[in-house]
């Protein structure tokens, strides 16, 4: 009787041991990172800066793999690949949502913004954070924004006003905004990946480009395109977003940790970008590889009368009080 007891109470103490090694060999969570720009971006940055917080307060819970220059998904598959659960992060450009929903458009209104800290503004306001929420009905969600800055307008001839711009190919992003955008000086859009931009230039396929300082310079379409006018006519700014069914699958404590850290890596990225914007336009004018045009008052009022028709075309989709609220960050 005592015998068996004894064999009892070993049994059970191994099977708690192997239960503990099992628990304590658990598999982490994997948190892919997919995005289509180079490492030495501000977005670039971010992601390897998240990984690197993960890793110092989630070890051996959480692990997160970054896959840069659309190594594992273009910024037109990324969103299905993330509602499927092939990817859990990703950060969009803000003018890629088209499919998912129409107020982000929003963000590609020409000329709305008069600098990225009233784009900040914006997006820290109520309808910025209402945003947040604009894509949860097909099941992704925002978990924050992330700058890169102001776009210019690259081209292999110089574009003083928008008559320069006429009748030239431009690749746009996704969006029937900057498509808009285009048409209004008599240029022909064309959405194309990210990852074709240097390939369609280097051939003259296209004529132009508008892009941050930082792409510009990290994917060396500098070095394509002779003239860069410093038109500063847009935003592109991106959407941190992850699959709802994830996020909310987290446990509550390991989603708590992964939000602080996505906003300390999202602050970091966003000082990334301020200095980038700075320097790698600096860069780009060391290079001596193409000319930055700097346009005189009058010359960019000629851009701002030609494309502001564009925020009446789209007032319905994306909501005159959004469009109101994003005037009012610029005061
Ligand atoms: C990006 O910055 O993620 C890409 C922007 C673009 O497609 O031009």
């Amino acid at each position: 009787m005592k015998r068996n007891k004894l064999v009892l109470v070993s049994l059970l103490i191994a099977v708690a041991f192997a239960a503990s090694v099992t628990i304590a060999s658990a598999a982490p969570i994997v948190i892919k990172f997919s995005h289509v720009v180079a490492e030495n971006t501000p977005k670039g940055q971010m992601a390897n800066k998240f990984a690197e917080l993960v890793d110092r307060d989630l070890s051996g819970k959480v692990k997160v793999e970054v896959f840069p220059n659309s190594q594992l998904f273009g910024d037109n598959k990324v969103l299905e690949a993330m509602i499927l659960g092939d990817v859990q992060l990703a950060a969009p450009s803000l003018s890629k949502f088209k499919k998912y929903t129409k107020s982000l458009q929003i963000f590609d209104l020409p000329f709305l913004f008069k600098d990225m800290a009233a784009v900040e503004k914006f997006q820290k306001g109520p309808v910025g954070q209402k945003l947040l929420m604009a894509t949860k009905k097909k099941g992704l969600i925002g978990l924050g924004y992330l700058h890169n800055g102001l776009k210019q307008l690259s081209a292999s001839k110089p574009l003083r006003v928008p008559g320069d711009a006429k009748g030239k190919k431009f690749r746009i992003m996704s969006s029937d905004v900057l498509a808009a955008q285009f048409k209004a000086v008599g240029a022909m859009p064309l959405k194309k990946p990210f990852s074709e931009v240097f390939t369609l230039l280097q051939t003259k396929a296209i004529d132009g480009q508008e892009n941050s300082w930082s792409n510009i310079y990290s994917k060396k379409f500098y070095e394509v395109q002779p003239y860069i006018t410093e038109s500063n006519h847009g935003v592109l700014d991106y959407f941190v977003i992850t699959s709802a069914e994830f996020w909310m699958g987290l446990p509550d404590d390991i989603r708590t940790v992964l939000k602080k850290d996505l906003d300390e890596a999202i602050a970091f990225g966003n000082k990334v970008a301020a200095e980038k914007a700075i320097g790698d336009r600096q860069k780009i004018i060391d290079s001596k590889r193409s000319t930055i045009i700097e346009l005189t008052p009058a010359e960019r009022q000629q851009w701002v009368d030609a494309m502001k028709p564009v925020w009446k075309q789209f007032e319905d989709q994306i909501g005159k009080e959004y469009i109101e609220a994003a005037v009012a960050a610029n005061k």
